[in-house]
């Protein structure tokens, strides 16, 4: 039980990578608010959560909007009394070549990836000041390298590595017993991931888009979420305790090559 005793709020963790990560923090005996703005997904994810043994609520939450954030911290101290880890997950995705990116399009890519953790981070501090705490930002492959027609998200993911570091290195100078760190997975099989990669192959059948995909991955084949979980729980437990400001990947070797 990695996680006894710790409070944490997962943004985006009605489904995907996000579901996954709230399975493995409450399997470890942590306490988790699902903060999402499907309010559909997130309440039964958390129901049936709760129903099998687990602490863990829904809050509803668009973490572009700095009142849901309050409300979200709120929610955590009421219900678990604690706050100790954040993990940064909600995301969206965009294909388009620049030429084709509106500035609407562009501002709702940096406001969701990057406005949203900044956000997050900002609110949980007070709550973490004293007993300390994790941050965790789920960045991407995409944050370290670039990409034809993923300007706008690579930049947001890029923007957010830094934010990751920017902020360990201050926390930690200061005195604040809070780590962050950046996490960069490759293609996980998430349905969100699946209909990113058709896209970026159209014209290919979607199976033969994923075969593409995979030859290009030194491991072979895509990643699935609770691989990416398991690199969150580690980051979240004090088994971490000297890491932050890191950038880890989690991707089949995609970057090493
Ligand atoms: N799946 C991959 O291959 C992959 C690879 C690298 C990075 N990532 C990143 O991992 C994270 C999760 O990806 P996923 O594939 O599980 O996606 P997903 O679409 O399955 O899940 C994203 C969740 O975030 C929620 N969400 C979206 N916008 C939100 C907002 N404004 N406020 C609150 N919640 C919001 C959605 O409702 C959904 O539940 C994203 O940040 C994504 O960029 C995914």
């Amino acid at each position: 039980v990695r996680l006894r005793g710790k409070a944490a709020i997962v943004t985006g963790g009605a489904s995907g990578i996000g579901l996954a990560a709230v399975r493995a923090m409450v399997a470890q005996g942590a306490a988790v608010v699902i903060a999402d703005r499907d309010r559909v997904a997130g309440e039964n994810a958390a129901r049936t959560l709760a129903a099998a043994g687990s602490r863990c609520v829904f809050a509803p939450c668009d973490v572009t909007s700095p009142d849901d954030w309050t409300a979200v911290v709120g929610t955590v101290q009421r219900e678990f009394g604690t706050l100790h880890v954040l993990v940064n997950n909600a995301g969206i995705p965009l294909v388009a070549p620049i030429e084709n990116t509106s500035l609407d399009d562009w501002r709702r890519v940096m406001s969701v990836n990057l406005d949203g953790p900044f956000l997050g981070i900002r609110a949980v501090l007070p709550a973490m000041r004293d007993g300390g705490g994790s941050i965790i930002n789920v960045s991407s492959a995409g944050g370290l390298v670039g990409a034809p027609g993923m300007a706008a998200y690579n930049s947001s993911k890029g923007g957010l590595r830094l934010l990751s570091k920017c902020a360990a290195v201050e926390f930690a100078r200061s005195g604040l017993p809070v780590r962050v760190n950046s996490i960069h997975p490759g293609l996980i099989m998430t349905d969100s991931a699946r209909r990113t990669v058709e896209a970026s192959r159209a014209g290919h059948s979607p199976d033969e888009a994923q075969r593409q995909i995979a030859a290009l991955i030194p491991l072979g084949r895509p990643g699935m979420p609770n691989e990416v979980a398991d690199l969150i729980v580690f980051l979240a437990s004090d088994e971490s305790a000297y890491i932050t400001g890191a950038e880890l990947v989690v991707d089949g070797g995609w970057t090493a090559q």
